[in-house]
């Protein structure tokens, strides 16, 4: 059976009630909490920092803390996300002037690393990087924004990711992000990926104020990610 993971993006979630809205997803049943960080310079957007990754940790959450970073530089920001909690770091490689350093960077401080590829870049970032990955992360959307269309050319170059994976022996997650839906996670997920991030169709449900209205999505996900397992 694969070990598949659902990571809600809190970009999503209700900022004014973000430990509430955080516990509620993780009860619900999620595995990881995505943490998107966007700093108005690498993406057309502006988020959170380490400052909001302790106030969730210091909350009590404990759950692990993927942090995404769309930013550049990326090495300034990689211990202050390590001391705020992080569980995983991933950044984008044209963010970084030396993605190897950035990489051993993340796992010195204590952190598992992963690196992120837009929609056109090219997977031969990883070519003299394997071993110092622990999380490739394909976008199915361009970076920046939340509520965007899957684009389906992922699948293919998630199948091709997942060779390299399985080539390398190395354990390494391989996630998605990006218009993950109910509708699209099983043949996501056919197509190779383990790990899911999923912003609007988790957070964007409706039925405000139920604290349990996370669970029926998170249900529907794992029975569609249980199909996809079986087949
Ligand atoms: C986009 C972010 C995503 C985003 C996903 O730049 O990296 O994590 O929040 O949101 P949905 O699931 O709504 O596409
Ligand atoms: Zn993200």
């Amino acid at each position: 059976m694969i070990d598949y993971q659902i990571a809600p993006s809190i970009l999503s979630a209700d900022f004014a009630r973000l430990g509430e809205e955080v516990d509620n997803v993780l009860a619900a049943g999620a595995d990881i909490v995505h943490f998107d960080v966007m700093d108005n310079h690498y993406v057309p957007n502006l988020t959170i920092g380490p400052v909001v990754c302790e106030a969730l940790r210091k909350h009590g959450v404990e759950a692990p803390i993927d942090v995404h970073l769309m930013v550049k530089p990326v090495d300034r920001i990689i211990p202050d996300f390590a001391s705020a909690g992080a569980s995983y770091i991933t950044f984008h490689p044209e963010a970084s002037e030396h993605v190897d350093r950035s990489l051993s960077l993340i796992r010195d401080s204590g952190c598992r690393s992963g690196l992120v590829f837009n929609p056109a870049t090219s997977l031969s970032y990883l070519d003299h990087v394997l071993d110092k990955v622990d999380m490739i992360l394909l976008m199915s959307v361009n970076p920046g924004f939340g509520g965007q269309t899957f684009i389906p050319a992922t699948l293919d170059k998630l199948r091709t990711a997942r060779s390299i994976i399985d080539a390398s022996g190395f354990d390494i997650r391989l996630e998605v992000d990006g218009g993950v839906k109910v509708d699209n996670i099983a043949k996501i997920a056919a197509a190779g990926a383990d790990t899911f991030v999923s912003g609007s169709g988790i957070f964007g449900c409706t039925q405000a104020g139920d604290p349990n209205r996370y669970d029926s999505i998170l249900r529907q996900m794992r029975d569609r990610l249980e199909s996809a397992n079986s087949v």
